[in-house]
């Protein structure tokens, strides 16, 4: 059995309504709900959160909770925030970053991900079916 942990950034919430020509018209909670189904039989939680120091709070418990692995999706946090880099490399916790939309082909600022060269993988560009590949990866490197 795995233990794993979803993380999903600011403005994540909205999924479904924001940008739906990017972003999909499938709703966070459905993406969760698919998720669980993807792990039963294992243990895994589904965070989000607005504030970059929630999930830096989540990063660093989830050592102590005995988290195996961490799928993010950093969503704008992705191309600033050097102090969510430093956690995840602190609490040395594998994780997999995931993107519905590919970065690599939109705004040059896009480009840049703090995380990028320290993540186990890196799905970009596939909506929630990337969410749902890294999370099959996960369980079969993990149990
Ligand atoms: C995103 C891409 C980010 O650039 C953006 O800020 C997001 C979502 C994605 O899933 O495609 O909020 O991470």
């Amino acid at each position: 059995m795995a233990k794993i942990l979803i993380i999903h950034g600011p403005n994540l919430n909205l999924l479904g309504t924001r940008q739906p020509a990017l972003y999909g018209k499938t709703s966070l909670k459905a993406i969760d709900q698919e998720l669980l189904n993807i792990a039963k039989g294992h243990q895994l939680e589904c965070f989000q959160s607005n504030a970059e120091n929630e999930i830096i709070d989540k990063i660093q418990n989830a050592r102590e909770d005995g988290v195996q692995v961490i799928i993010i999706n950093p969503a704008a946090l992705t191309h600033t925030s050097i102090a969510m880099r430093d956690a995840f490399l602190a609490v040395k916790i594998p994780f997999y970053e995931v993107h519905l939309s590919n970065i690599h082909a939109r705004e040059t600022f896009r480009h840049i991900s703090y995380f990028s060269d320290i993540a186990i993988g890196v799905v970009s560009g596939f909506g929630p079916q990337g969410y749902y590949a890294a999370l099959q990866a996960a369980i079969e490197k993990f149990s």
